[in-house]
């Protein structure tokens, strides 16, 4: 059984002093979450982590939302994982659309970063999702698997199985025009295909994919009903703890 994953990518808001509110706000969340075997989590921008580490209830998984493939050195402007792990972060998103596109990032270099994060124990969460082009085309399926057999390759099953993906169609991403729960759980099945023809049916069934793309409150509980969906990457609906709050109950709830 996957435990369910409501996760916020904050990208990049909140100063350290909003984002201390919205950490002090959400204790009785984890609780909550504690109860129905969901885990939740915030992903601050790097200068706000060590604050929402020391005003985070216990209990709320704190990830970055990048990190850097080496372990130190002359990287100008990078945090390595080792310096995350430190401080108490556990999650990193890796290979977000929009560090694909604005920052050229590859899935090769993420399978880089997958390796230094699993190094420090830390749990990668692996984007991936095409274009609206790709998706009219009706080629998500073979874009999708390259970036998972690129950014998973060479991984050991017990490496792949601590992995988290999450399939964000581009398309979806910000616009309020989420992927329906039929396209969502169609491509998520494809990818645990391919992640079973990489690493045996065993493990694939182990590890947790999540659907991001304009999740809402009111639309969470859709893609929790999906057999192959394990939770939800989000972005504008996680900024507020009430929003964020009716994530978690949409996914309760479902
Ligand atoms: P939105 O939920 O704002 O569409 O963002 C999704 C996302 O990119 C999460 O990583």
């Amino acid at each position: 059984m996957r435990t369910k994953l409501l996760l916020g990518n904050w990208k990049m808001n909140k100063t350290p002093k909003e984002a201390i509110e919205f950490a002090s706000q959400v204790g009785d969340l984890v609780s909550l979450s504690k109860k129905h075997n969901v885990e939740i989590g915030v992903a601050p921008t790097f200068l706000c982590l060590v604050d929402v580490l020391s005003h985070a209830p216990e209990g709320l998984i704190i990830s970055s939302q990048n990190v850097n493939e080496h372990d130190h050195g002359a990287y100008t402007g990078e945090v390595s994982a080792s310096m995350l792990s430190s401080i108490g972060v556990t999650h990193a998103i890796i290979g977000h659309s929009e560090r694909r596109e604005y920052e050229g990032e590859t899935s090769l270099r993420c399978h880089e970063k997958i390796v230094a994060l699993l190094k420090e124990k830390m749990t990668p969460v692996y984007c991936c999702g095409e274009s609206l082009d790709t998706f009219e085309a009706g080629e998500t399926s073979s874009f999708v698997e390259k970036q998972i057999r690129e950014g998973m390759g060479g991984l050991s099953k017990e490496e792949a199985s601590k992995v988290v993906i999450a399939y964000e169609p581009i398309w979806a991403i910000g616009t309020g025009k989420s992927a329906s729960s039929e396209i969502a759980e169609t491509t998520i099945k494809n990818i645990r295909d391919v992640l079973k023809d990489m690493f045996g049916e065993e493990t694939s069934e182990t590890i947790r994919i999540l659907y991001g793309g304009s999740v809402k409150p009111n639309n969470v509980s859709q893609y929790m009903t999906c057999p192959n969906i394990d939770g939800a990457l989000v972005g504008g609906a996680s900024l507020e703890p009430d929003s964020f709050k009716a994530l978690l109950e949409g996914m309760i709830n479902a």
